[in-house]
């Protein structure tokens, strides 16, 4: 997004906010499904990395994971139709099953996390008179999923379930990976999987759904992404195995965290043993940069300026040289701010949030140019996990808007700043 469109929405809006660009979204999720349609395979979206999205990404990927019922509900919301979506996660509970198969009449699919969970699907199928669509998922080695022998297992009593059909099988075992290698291993063991339940028990695996758990480059320390050379050798990866049926990949982060601008702004400044602390209206509680260690990593970060009084310039600027809003960092510097640029003056400031502990550091030594209180700090690559995964009930302190911004929609506010204060308490 531009300088000017973040000015806009700072003009309109208090932070903290998210911003969600919804033409960037939908210009990613467009390249990379391109990539995989060459191979002729699925998308879906894991819309546990970002609820929000659930409807822009509607005409843009093929199925959605749905990991609880109130993310089916969003789906309801949304008017996504059963067909498009994979009821998965553990603790499915037989109200909420019951619920979705009578309404819908068995559409949709179903993944099995465990024996128990096989046998209650089977009754609410068998209750409702409907056949359902399965995926068992193997497990990576933790909670999730079943054994592969007892995956197999399932196949092989697959007749004693005239209710269940079992279509293949999920695999999902973390986020974050860069090495290619280790997807390559997943694939062959998936392979592996299918093909000795079809020698070992004549029976066809018809889908595979992976979640491949792509790397998202969220430090300025780490490699670029160059996501179509990535793709084409994930897709030549699965190129090479022996499965021939439908393949679906289910991605969160890979498509969501682009998108995402997290907006909080410079409230307070000191400096505290020769140390530059901004604390800002927002926090760690809002803010999950997955691999930041410490907060010593540098995320990607615009820096807004606020309306400057020429009292506020710091002391060794030009007087003459302040100005409104200007961009530092980011491509796209208009000429009114060349023509009015700011005194230049880096200093590295440890970025803290709102909350009382000392863990809430966002960022340490953040080089800053002529930065002050009021300024406004724009997250970059925050649209997957942060707006839902953060500690945000801690402190009470109220939950951020979230926008949308698109070219043709402009800004759009589709939840307001909520207090927690009645969640939080006894009162209510
Ligand atoms: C089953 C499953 N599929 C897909 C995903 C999405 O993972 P990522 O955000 O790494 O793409 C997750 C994330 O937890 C998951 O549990």
């Amino acid at each position: 997004m531009k300088q000017q469109e973040f000015e806009l929405i700072l003009k309109e809006y208090q932070t903290p906010a998210y911003v969600f660009d919804l033409d960037a979204l939908t210009r990613r999720v467009q390249r990379i499904s391109a990539c995989l349609k060459k191979a002729g395979i699925d998308l879906c979206y894991a819309m546990k990395a970002n609820p929000f999205l659930t409807g822009a990404l509607e005409p843009l990927v093929e199925r959605f994971e749905v990991c609880s019922p109130g993310e089916f509900r969003i789906c309801e919301k949304e008017g996504l139709p059963m067909e498009r979506l994979v009821i998965s996660g553990v603790n499915k509970e037989r109200k909420d099953i019951s619920r979705m198969i009578e309404r819908e009449q068995g559409r949709g699919m179903f993944t099995v996390e465990s024996m128990q969970h096989f046998r209650l699907l089977s009754e609410c199928a068998r209750q409702a008179k409907v056949k359902l669509n399965l995926l068992v998922r193997i497990t990576s080695g933790n909670q999730f999923g079943v054994d592969y022998e007892l995956a197999k297992q399932m196949f092989r009593e697959r007749e004693s379930y005239p209710e269940l059909s079992l279509q293949g099988i999920q695999y999902y075992s973390g986020t974050q990976k860069k090495k290619l290698s280790a997807l390559e291993q997943e694939l062959k063991m998936l392979d592996g999987f299918c093909r000795e339940v079809q020698e070992d028990l004549g029976v066809t695996v018809s889908e595979l759904e992976y979640g491949p758990g792509l790397f998202v480059p969220y430090f300025q320390s780490e490699p670029k992404e160059h996501l179509e050379e990535l793709l084409e050798e994930l897709m030549q990866m699965i190129g090479r195995m022996d499965f021939s049926g439908k393949i679906t990949l289910e991605m969160g982060r890979f498509l969501a965290a682009e998108c995402g601008n997290y907006l909080t702004r410079i409230v307070d400044r000191k400096e505290n043993g020769g140390q530059i602390y901004g604390i800002v209206d927002g926090g760690i509680h809002q803010l999950n940069y997955f691999g930041q260690t410490m907060a010593m990593k540098l995320p990607f970060v615009q820096h807004i300026s606020a309306e400057r009084d020429a009292a506020d310039a710091p002391a060794d600027a030009d007087p003459a040289q302040t100005c409104g809003y200007g961009e530092k960092e980011g491509a796209d510097a208009s000429n009114a701010e060349q023509e009015c640029a700011p005194a230049k003056r880096e200093e590295k400031w440890n970025i803290c949030g709102s909350l009382c502990t000392t863990a809430d550091v966002i960022v340490k030594q953040y080089p800053l140019t002529d930065a002050q209180v009021g300024d406004v700090l724009v997250f970059q690559r925050t649209g997957a996990y942060s707006v839902t995964e953060g500690i945000s009930l801690f402190l009470s302190r109220d939950l951020p808007k979230v926008l949308f911004y698109s070219q043709k929609g402009g800004i759009r506010l589709v939840r307001d700043r909520l207090e927690t204060d009645s969640i939080n308490s006894a009162g209510g």
